[in-house]
């Protein structure tokens, strides 16, 4: 029996595996619209037997992509495109998430391989919390005022509504990885005076508020997913005592998932990944929040990922980069493993 390769229903939703394919850029978008890349790229996956894909980091407003070529959600033209992913990998048996960002200080306006052309980094309509830049050679970012706090989260429910006519069946709210929410939650970006700043309380504000906008734009079956940066890795930053806390708050807001991944705040951070380095964070607040977590980073085979789910250390296991060697993971693990799974109708001769 293989942990990994059981159903598990969050909410109205169930998923056939615990695999899921971990949210990644493609850098293959005009004007936030999905390509033909898009439709291979995922498809793809959910023919390889994903039991859930997340979607690439998809900005809710034009001024938060982390680069031109981002996705968009963030005009109601956008809604057509997504549809159709999310229609083909459901009819492939997957379930399809969508990841909803802002890059806040980190928005950047050109494609990804011109970062280093361009003298200094960082879009001329950055905001942020706090007029912070990312490192040396980065713009000064906007501090944003309450009215600026209050149009993007406008923005979010506008996405949130686009999300829920493209039909996904679950939302996973970014709020990792140095860009706007975690600019919030992070002491070494938020310097804010108001009730945006300072204490815990008033730093988790901003994604409490948008959680509760993610709630009551979503079915009640549809499942939330909230991907935290466990801990910032540089001194006086946030700390896995306070993803702990965060999460108890999460869940009280009808957060069904935490995706634990860490760092990407600050240029000072020092740490060398290895396989599972951030599995830790996903079990302790689990079992300290009491909340379903999604362990993510350096997950590369079958009996470590077996290892994560059956040990209770975390209910999703997400993969990157070993996804993007091989669409096919799932149904490759399973054949090595012995585990018997549904494999596409067109295939079966091979199995
Ligand atoms: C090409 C690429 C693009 C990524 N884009 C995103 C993203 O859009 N959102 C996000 O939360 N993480 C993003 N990540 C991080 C991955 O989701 C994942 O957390 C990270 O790669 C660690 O997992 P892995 O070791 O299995 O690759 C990206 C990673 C890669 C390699």
């Amino acid at each position: 029996m293989s942990s990994l390769f059981s159903e598990i229903k969050i909410r109205g939703v169930t998923f056939r595996n615990r695999i899921v394919m971990s949210p990644m850029c493609m850098y293959s978008a005009r004007d936030g619209f999905v390509s033909d890349w898009h439709i291979v790229h995922y498809a793809s996956r959910a023919v390889g037997g994903a039991g859930l894909i997340i979607l690439e980091a998809t900005a809710v407003e034009e001024r938060g992509r982390i680069s031109s070529l981002d996705l968009g959600i963030y005009r109601d033209e956008h809604v057509e495109g997504l549809r159709r992913i999310v229609q083909l990998c459901r009819e492939l048996g997957a379930r399809v998430g969508i990841q909803l960002a802002h890059a806040g200080r980190k928005a950047e306006d050109y494609p990804p391989w011109e970062r280093e052309k361009v003298k200094v980094r960082g879009s001329r309509d950055a905001i942020a919390p706090s007029p912070i830049p990312f490192g040396k050679n980065w713009r000064t970012p906007r501090e944003m005022t309450k009215k600026d706090i209050e149009e993007v989260k406008e923005s979010y429910r506008k996405a949130l509504r686009r999300a829920v006519e493209a039909g996904f069946d679950l939302v996973e709210i970014h709020a990792a990885h140095g860009y706007l929410i975690h600019e919030f939650l992070s002491p070494l970006t938020n310097r804010r005076k108001d009730e945006y700043g300072g204490s815990f309380e008033n730093r988790v504000r901003f994604l409490l508020e948008v959680v509760r906008i993610a709630r009551e734009e979503l079915p009640e079956s549809t499942p939330l997913s909230v991907r935290i940066s466990a801990v910032d890795h540089v001194e006086g930053g946030w700390t896995l005592e306070e993803s702990v806390e965060l999460a108890k708050l999460l869940k009280e807001e009808g957060v069904d998932l935490v995706d634990c991944s860490s760092g990407r705040i600050s240029q000072e951070e020092r740490f060398k990944e290895y396989p599972g380095h951030q599995v830790p964070f996903a079990e302790r607040i689990r079992k300290e929040a009491g909340v379903r977590t999604m362990a993510v980073g350096m997950i590369r085979t079958y009996e470590q990922a077996e290892e994560i789910v059956s040990n209770g250390r975390a209910d999703m296991v997400a993969v990157g980069r070993e996804f993007l060697r091989d669409p096919y993971l799932p149904l490759r693990w399973a054949k090595n493993a012995g585990v018997e799974i549904e494999v596409p109708r067109q295939y079966r001769r091979a199995w």
